[in-house]
């Protein structure tokens, strides 16, 4: 280092510099800070406070660097000292063992494995982002390049340097010579955030993370690059030179008795990339893993495919390397791609394919939701020919015509969406949408309040598709909670004109149920059975069955237990729904005018007449909690998160997501991470599981 150490302010600048390192790793590495962001900014302060009073103390090193250098006109070229290559891909499990068969036959033919010995190998996420090399010199970051094709690449060091993921300064005892191999990457959260705020300002929107990756680091001013949340994980090395402890290169041996002193790992891909870690550098040790035999790969694969749509960031596959350093030399290379490695891939998220149509939806509110008809198109693992489109206001942003080339996204199970439209590809012919006047399902009206994104159907319960979803809704597991009654059967009954609203459910026979798709003399009896265990449902869940817009699970109760009974809800107005905790304007207003309707209140009436009758909400007994606010953090020993939720709202207790100045209580277990330091700056009473289960009463 080439610090002018000694001195109390070198001392203190060193001290602030590595404790500012150690928080940004913590931060944009492992999600996991340990301190406010305003301790944050406070470390930081005082360090440029220290650097302006000694600017000789300034090294290119310090976190205060990391602002972004002046603007250039175009990158300068970089020939990697050791190329960057791709990898094969494997698309199924055939492909899979084919490649550890080869692996394995040639280890074997070698003498590196027993005849009966499998292939060790390690496993990691195929990120997707973007490839960059770093190059450290003495420990010292010196220059970042991308990929390019593999021989030469651009010179992007003055980005990389604001990436606060990235070590300016690798910590410990570091080679002379070390290149840094891994991936660019932004998590989807800051993805969305970074497009709302590119939308807002009316600049440039990313079509995916990846995009907005690349595009960031592809800035030829790093003060823009700067302002944009990237982050990096090492999954390889490129030249390494003068490690610790004498050796020059990784497969020398080294120089008798330096060993024992060095920290160089033993010769495995997976010990070198904890070498990596151990010199500060992001690696993704959550994840990585190893595995045996090409039965170990399949399970890895599984395991991540089931994990993907949890993920913060994207990722197109996972990527197997031989463990053994050893053995991958002896693999070698094909071509461009190492013999000892291979990409599998995940079904791809997002594809290609033309708009045919653009309809419209109508939702249990009246929503109406255009939605793409699509030529159908396999993407996400399953064909697709429907994609929503959100809104009107989406489809102009994106600038999505009739008759375009789109970009289709599926992600895990969530709505296929259509992402933009390929303009190049656009025909002379592409037809803007244009929001229908009426209703497809009723004929009314559809209208759009000046300040809402979303356009309504105005015909309430008078049309069919509203109908429909309501008595769906009114029928779910959280509501009434009506087993067999699906969405195909609501449909029957619904377009035969025999269900007009809730209430005619409650007079449905059995007789007249038999010979409905699918309906045999036992499903009938069991969904009239079901229908009428239904008569006597909660208060709450009575009124969240009605689907009052606003009105969710939760204010439905809660409005329950503080009224006692529906005639007193109906009767309530504005002023006496606010006095309900938690219920502010918008749900006293929505409650207010669904029970100004005569219609709305003519339902209850049939309700009543059919025998429905709403038991009153079981108020708390133990008021021990009530009015209390908990909030939970990290993994307790016995309970899971959930049961000590119902415990805690058992006994009248609430339970909130983010630790305030109003929260009482925080049950803190193992790994608890910011809400815990949070909790204890605001001198909030930290309780363990015990703790909270003599609160409870339960010790
Ligand atoms: S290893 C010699 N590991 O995939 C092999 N690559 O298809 C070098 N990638 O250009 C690559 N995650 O951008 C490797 N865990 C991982 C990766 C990974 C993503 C990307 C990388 C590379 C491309 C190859």
């Amino acid at each position: 280092m080439s610090q002018a150490g000694g001195t109390p302010a070198a001392e203190t600048a060193a001290r602030l510099r590595a404790e500012i390192e150690q928080h940004n790793v913590r931060y944009y590495v492992y999600d996991d800070p340990s301190i406010s962001d305003a301790d944050y900014d406070r470390l930081m302060r005082e360090l440029q406070d220290l650097e302006a009073a000694h600017p000789e103390l300034v090294t290119p090193e310090s976190p205060t660097q990391r602002v972004g250098a002046a603007p250039v006109s175009a990158f300068g070229s970089v020939r990697h000292a050791v190329p960057m290559l791709s990898l094969g891909n494997a698309f199924d499990e055939e492909d899979v063992t084919a490649f550890d068969r080869r692996v394995t036959d040639t280890l074997r033919g070698a003498g590196l494995l027993g005849p009966a010995q499998q292939t060790e190998y390690f496993c990691e996420l195929k990120l997707d982002g973007l490839a960059i090399s770093l190059r450290y010199e003495d420990g010292r970051l010196v220059q970042a390049a991308t990929r390019g094709d593999g021989q030469t690449g651009e010179d992007v060091t003055s980005n990389i340097r604001t990436i606060k993921a990235i070590p300016l300064q690798l910590t410990g005892p570091a080679p002379k010579v070390l290149e840094v191999r891994g991936e660019v990457l932004m998590n989807r959260a800051d993805f969305e955030k970074l497009n709302a705020a590119q939308a807002k300002r009316d600049e440039k929107v990313f079509v995916n993370p990846r995009n907005a990756a690349a595009g960031s680091l592809r800035q030829l001013d790093p003060r823009i690059t700067a302002k944009r949340p990237l982050r990096f994980f090492a999954y390889g090395w490129g030249e390494v030179q003068g490690l610790p402890g004498g050796q020059n290169g990784l497969f020398d041996e080294a120089p008798a008795g330096a060993a024992e002193a060095s920290p160089l790992p033993e010769k495995f891909h997976g010990a070198m990339l904890d070498w990596l870690a151990s010199l500060g550098l992001p690696v993704n040790v959550k994840h990585n893993l190893r595995a045996t035999g090409a039965e170990g790969l399949m399970a890895f694969y599984a395991k991540v495919g089931a994990l993907r749509a949890s993920l913060p960031y994207d990722i197109d596959g996972v990527v197997y390397k031989v463990d053994s350093l050893p053995a991958q030399k002896l693999l070698g290379f094909v071509a461009r791609a190492p013999r000892f490695a291979l990409a599998h891939k995940f079904p791809a998220e997002e594809a290609t394919t033309t708009l045919l149509d653009i309809e419209v939806q109508v939702g249990r509110t009246g929503a109406i939701t255009p939605v793409a008809r699509l030529k159908p198109v396999f993407v996400g693992g399953v064909t697709v020919t429907n994609a929503t489109l959100h809104n009107e206001d989406e489809i102009r942003r994106k600038d999505v015509r009739i008759g375009d080339t789109v970009i289709v996204r599926r992600a895990g199970d969530v709505i296929p969406e259509v992402v933009s439209a390929v303009l190049d590809k656009r025909p002379a012919d592409a037809r803007e949408f244009v929001m229908p006047k009426e209703c497809p399902v009723c004929g009314s009206a559809i209208e759009r309040l000046e300040d809402e994104t979303i356009a309504r159907c105005t015909g309430g319960l008078f049309c069919a598709a509203q109908r429909k979803q309501t008595l769906w809704h009114a029928a779910s597991r959280k509501a009434l909670d009506i087993e067999g009654l699906g969405e195909k059967l609501v449909e029957q009954l619904v377009d035969s004109g025999r269900v007009k609203s809730l209430a005619d459910l409650f007079s449905l026979r059995p007789l007249e149920l038999v010979g409905l798709d699918r309906m045999g003399q036992k499903s009938a009896d069991n969904l009239v059975e079901a229908i009428d265990k239904a008569r006597a449902p909660a208060l709450g869940r009575l009124l969240f069955a009605l689907g009052i817009r606003h009105v969710g699970e939760t204010t439905a109760r809660d409005v329950a237990r503080h009224f006692g009974s529906i005639e007193a809800i109906m009767d309530a107005d504005e002023d006496a729904l606010s006095s309900v905790p938690d219920v502010g304007p918008v749900v006293a207003g929505s409650i207010r005018r669904f029970f100004a309707e005569q219609h709305n209140r003519d339902v209850i009436d049939q309700l009543k007449a059919q025998g429905v009758q709403p038991v009153a909400e079981a108020v708390p007994q133990d008021t021990t909690l009530a009015g209390k606010t908990f909030v939970l953090t990290g993994t307790l020993p016995n309970w899971t998160r959930e049961e000590a939720s119902m415990r805690i709202q058992a006994a009248g207790g609430k339970v909130s997501g983010s630790v305030s100045k109003k929260t009482a209580y925080l049950v803190a277990g193992e790994d608890a991470g910011s809400k815990l330091t949070k909790a204890q700056e605001l001198g909030v009473t930290v309780l363990d599981e015990d703790a909270l289960k003599a609160l409870l009463g339960e010790s």
